[in-house]
């Protein structure tokens, strides 16, 4: 079985198309998204018209995905952020607004071996930062694999006989290979918005056959997607933020 698994695309269309691209050759058996599928970006009504053809797939929602929808109030977020999450509620159709809607809570365990959530197993938006964070989600979710977004940070937490490892992704393409007796905390990096200093969209391949797991780093079209933002009078702060991947 191969799935990949991906988060926070916020309304980018173009590094969504690419990863849909990518996919078409690699016989892909299954897509697992993490939440935050609007906000920030500009194209949020064909971001949810494209996910829904990626089947089968496994969801949560995100914390944009809920202020969008009316289900959060807009206090805890940046004014930015507050500005993008008024302009897609204004933008986006009634129909796409109800599938938002109906985006499960997380945790969400998939089948015996993965749970996903967008930030924490504990809290849908809490923000696993570092090991501290992992510690504490180890408690919460009891299958081998929990796979997390939130943050827009490429990371893996392995618990090994009661220890908790971190382990930053630098490199545009790494590869892990899950071990027998240790538990993992994975998150993929961020479709749509990464923050790491790398713009390149981010998401992850996971092969049970081999039992490894394999970050992507890829690049496309980022400055039609700066242009979509600024043709849509969405903060200009919101393009250049792209370019420079924070
Ligand atoms: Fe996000």
């Amino acid at each position: 079985m191969k799935y990949l698994i991906f988060s926070d695309v916020h309304s980018n269309l173009e590094a969504l198309q690419a990863v849909e691209f990518y996919a078409r050759s690699r016989k892909i058996d299954a897509y697992i998204f993490l939440g935050d599928l609007v906000g920030y970006n500009a194209s949020p009504n064909e971001c949810i018209q494209h996910i829904q053809k990626l089947t089968p797939i496994f969801m949560v929602r995100g914390n944009h995905d809920k202020a969008v929808s009316g289900q959060e109030p807009l206090q805890s977020f940046n004014p930015i952020a507050a500005a993008a999450i008024i302009w897609t509620r204004d933008t986006i159709s009634t129909q796409n607004k109800l599938f938002l809607m109906g985006l499960k809570k997380g945790p969400q365990e998939i089948n015996k071996e993965i749970t996903i959530c967008h930030g924490a197993p504990y809290d849908e938006d809490y923000y696993i930062f570092g090991p501290f964070d992992a510690v504490e989600a180890f408690y919460h979710f009891s299958t081998k694999l929990c796979f997390f977004g939130h943050t827009h940070l490429p990371r893996i937490y392995i618990k090994r006989n009661n220890m908790v490892e971190e382990i930053l992704i630098e490199k545009d393409k790494f590869q892990l290979k899950i071990e027998k007796e240790a538990r993992y905390l994975i998150n993929p990096g961020s479709l749509g918005q990464p923050r790491d200093r790398n713009p390149k969209l981010s998401f992850v391949i996971y092969n049970t056959t081999t039992n490894k797991i394999t970050f992507h780093r890829l690049s496309y079209n980022l400055s039609q997607t700066q242009s979509r933002i600024l043709q849509a009078g969405l903060p200009s702060a919101l393009a250049d933020r792209l370019a420079l991947g924070i």
